[in-house]
């Protein structure tokens, strides 16, 4: 079966090409590089220099025909689309709305689409399942919802089916160290500690130990790339034998406080890695937590690599490959 992965240089999108090839699809990867990196191609895949933004190209590639297409190119930085919502609106939702009309017309039935936990907004419940409400609270959250909706009428309208997965916080490096490109500019806790690690910042900050939570940091639900790789190969092979759209919220369903995510990067790197608390930073609610009990029952998906450590000792290993740390 063929698949087009759009996004697929990207940081997850490079562990979900590396998940379809191992299990036998044909892919094609089609980025335009900007946040993306060749370093996370592989020889397999092939690969179309593409943009979104460009609907003629988009119907080029799509032309030779896909049993199914993931969707993950999108602006994603929650804190910049308050300040930018007009390029986020315009990367996100018109680029989904140039995405689902290609396919449309290129008659791909099955579409993934990497969709977010900031969805849901602050909490009302914990864990985090499918009925929680839908409340953004950043801009970022709003297109990605504004996106399902968009999937669910091309679905009663066409009959496109859709899968969007909801990632909550994507951690980790392939476990296998296959995908070899860093992020550029990190701006999440995790790269951000390895930064800190590695000598490329000096310190890092923890936005504020004043939360109601066991070390008054915040707590978030932390789930390894491959483990969110696996879930988009078992979406895609749900629609094709179910014929039926689905949501799923994915995360490990476990709580990591900052402070425990550093104090243990501190052990397993045996890097200083300096860390002083600071303000809150604006929009962070206390805790996110996922249930992910519709992905373990619809998709037979389980977490296999998100545990704490192996979150932490994948991001270690590529950057120790990265920057030459023996
Ligand atoms: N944090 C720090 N210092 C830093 C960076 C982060 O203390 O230098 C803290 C944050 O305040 C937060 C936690 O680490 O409490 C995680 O922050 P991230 O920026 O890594 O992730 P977020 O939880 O803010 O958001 C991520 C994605 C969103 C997604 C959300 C879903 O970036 O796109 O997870 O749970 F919507």
């Amino acid at each position: 079966m063929k698949i087009l992965v759009i996004g697929g240089a990207g940081y997850i999108g490079s562990h979900v090409v590396r998940e379809f090839l191992d299990r036998g699809y044909s892919v094609t990867v089609l980025d335009n590089l900007s946040s993306g990196s060749r370093l996370n191609l592989f020889d397999e895949a092939a690969f179309v220099h593409g943009d979104i933004m460009l609907p003629l190209r988009l119907r080029e590639a799509m032309a030779e025909g896909f049993d199914g297409c993931v969707h993950l190119a999108a602006l994603k930085a929650a804190g910049d689309s308050m300040f930018r919502p007009e390029a986020y609106a315009e990367m996100n939702i018109a680029g989904t709305i140039n995405i689902l009309n290609a396919a449309l017309s290129a008659g791909i039935q099955n579409m993934i689409f990497s969709s977010s936990a900031a969805i849901f907004g602050s909490p009302r419940h914990l864990p985090i399942d499918e009925k929680h409400p839908k409340n953004p609270e950043n801009f970022y959250g709003f297109t990605k919802l504004e996106i399902e909706r968009l999937m669910d009428w091309y679905d009663r309208l066409k009959g496109m089916k859709y899968a969007t997965i909801r990632y909550f916080n994507a951690a980790g490096y392939d476990v296998q160290q296959r995908v070899k490109g860093l992020e550029m500019n990190p701006e999440n806790l995790l790269p951000i500690v390895m930064e800190t690690a590695v000598g490329v910042r000096k310190g890092m900050k923890i936005f504020g130990d004043d939360y109601p939570t066991r070390d008054g940091t915040c707590i978030r639900d932390y789930v390894h790339v491959n483990d969110l790789a696996t879930a988009h190969v078992s979406a895609f092979e749900h629609l094709v034998d179910n014929k039926e759209s689905l949501s799923v919220n994915l995360g490990s369903e476990t709580g990591v406080t900052v402070r425990e995510m550093i104090q243990r990067a501190r052990e397993i790197t045996g890097k200083e890695i300096p860390a002083v608390a600071t303000e809150r930073r604006p929009g962070d609610p206390a805790e996110l937590v996922a249930s992910s009990a519709k992905a373990r029952e619809v998709l037979g998906w389980e977490a296999r690599h998100s545990d704490l450590d192996s979150l932490i000792d994948s991001t270690w290993q590529a950057y120790r490959n990265h920057f030459r740390i023996s």
